[in-house]
């Protein structure tokens, strides 16, 4: 079954998969949230998410996958020929092209801001700025036409040389490479903010919690970021668990994955709060990019050495957006291999070149085409909202129906327990958790966001 890749190591695999986790979403949404929700009400509902909802369908994904070894559409054909379920793996491809037009624009920005940083000039217009200097470049930064879309291309070219290296020599390789970069990089910036001034009163804001901020929308938006943060929804982890050997603990690596995503989060919060009490910028609001392009480049304006802190984190940033953007394209690429017996670099190619356009139209449209707006969203929030708020979860949950109506008896009980090699005395309550408890949550994420919209 499947094309007999597998990641070479479990560290080889265990690094992909957070690599694929730990993204944008950890690093500038979570601390958003966490300041706009209530510090650590917010929290903790993101960790209950996690648990309850997380989890589940994280072992959900690695089962189907595992089992049936090819992308989101094969697999479902494999383990239930002959039906339609299959089409739930479309909603995965699609979500995939999605997510990739606007997450490669954002990496670029990243990349933008990294050059920036290392030439200086980030720092240089400080002083010619006006009050709010980083505001400004910003806005000019992500308006202007040509140069976000050359960025975005040059990190889709990256992505795309990292893919033809394949599972092992590619994939595999460059996440051992970056995470432990990405990790040690954190923790540099833990320890650098701990000891501000500002330490004691950011972290008691971080760990505080209060619970009058929280409303029906919180929950909402913890749900959503358990399921963008954990890579859910979209077959991602089902197409790196076709790459999990057969004697892979499924329960401990799915545990292993969401506590490096969780503490990635925490991180960015340890990092983020203390820095702004220390420089008096709590009053500001995170609003999207603005918390990693325009606070954070202030809080380095006011350190010693800000040219190499600015470096230092927009490598991070980059670091973390360019696991992730390989894991998501790496769906489409294994579709085309399976569905066309393509070669690999075929498949690279093809799922490359479209991005050449629509990339760049996606980043057109913070410029130039910002006027074209419907419900009040660019062509780049549109694609942002259909995706994460309503492809990724009808994907998780046209996965639960699966499991309840379709599913091989006993799929997820073998996988969990290496066909009966382990014990896996969980596996009631995860198959309980994904049926009838996922299936819920999601309805009423999708109600409310209608009602909301
Ligand atoms: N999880 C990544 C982040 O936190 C983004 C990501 C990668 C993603 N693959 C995904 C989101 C699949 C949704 C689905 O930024």
């Amino acid at each position: 079954m499947g094309s007999n890749v597998t990641f070479r190591s479990k560290i080889g695999l265990v690094a992909a998969t957070v690599g694929s986790a730990v993204g944008l979403g950890n690093i500038w949404r979570f601390p958003a949230e966490t300041q706009a929700n209530g510090g650590a009400a917010f929290l903790l509902i993101y960790i209950l998410c996690v648990a309850v909802l997380g989890l589940p369908l994280m072992l959900g994904e690695f089962a189907i996958g595992r089992a049936a070894g090819s992308d989101p559409i094969s697999d479902y054909k494999r383990l239930s020929p002959g039906s339609r379920w299959w089409m739930i793996g479309i909603t995965g491809i699609l979500a995939a092209y999605v997510i990739l037009c606007f997450y490669t624009v954002v990496a670029g920005w990243t990349l933008e801001y990294l050059v920036d940083s290392v030439s200086g000039s980030l720092y240089a217009a400080t002083v010619a700025g006006g009050a709010e200097p980083y505001k400004v470049i910003m806005e000019q930064n992500i308006t202007s036409d040509l140069k976000p879309v050359i960025f975005s291309i040059i990190l889709i070219l990256a992505n795309g040389a990292i893919l033809l290296g394949g599972v092992q020599k590619g994939i595999e390789r460059i996440s051992n490479l970056m995470m432990p970069l990405l990790f040690l990089l954190l923790l540099v910036f833990c320890v650098a903010s701990l000891t501000m001034p500002g330490a004691g009163a950011g972290m008691k804001f971080f760990l505080t919690p209060d619970f009058s901020k929280v409303t029906a929308s919180t929950v909402i938006n913890a749900m959503g970021q358990a399921f963008f943060s954990l890579s859910l929804g979209m077959g991602v982890l089902m197409t790196y668990s076709a790459y999990f050997p057969k004697d892979t603990r499924l329960g401990k690596t799915s545990v292993i994955v969401a506590g490096c995503d969780m503490l990635v989060a925490i991180m960015m919060g340890v990092i983020i709060f203390p820095a702004i009490m220390t420089f008096g910028l709590e009053g500001e609001t995170f609003e999207g990019a603005s918390l990693v392009f325009v606070t954070m480049p202030e809080i380095f304006a006011h350190m010693p050495m800000p040219q190499l802190w600015s470096t230092l984190f927009f490598l991070l940033l980059l670091v973390a957006a360019l696991t992730s953007t390989i894991s998501i394209s790496e769906v489409a690429v294994r579709f085309l291999q399976d569905r066309f017996k393509m070669t690999r670099r075929k498949a690279v190619i093809l799922v490359m070149l479209p991005l050449f356009l629509l990339s760049p139209i996606c980043s057109l449209a913070n410029g130039s085409l910002s006027d074209i707006q419907l419900f009040g969203l660019t062509i780049f929030g549109m694609m942002d909202f259909f995706a994460t708020n309503i492809l990724l979860p009808l994907g998780a949950l046209l996965m639960a129906l699966y499991y309840i109506f379709a599913a091989p008896k006993g799929l997820l009980r073998n996988e969990l327990t290496n066909n009966g090699l382990i014990k896996a005395p969980y596996a009631a309550l995860v198959e309980m958790l994904i049926k009838w408890v996922a299936p819920v949550l999601i309805l009423i994420i999708f109600v409310c966001t209608f009602i909301k919209f």
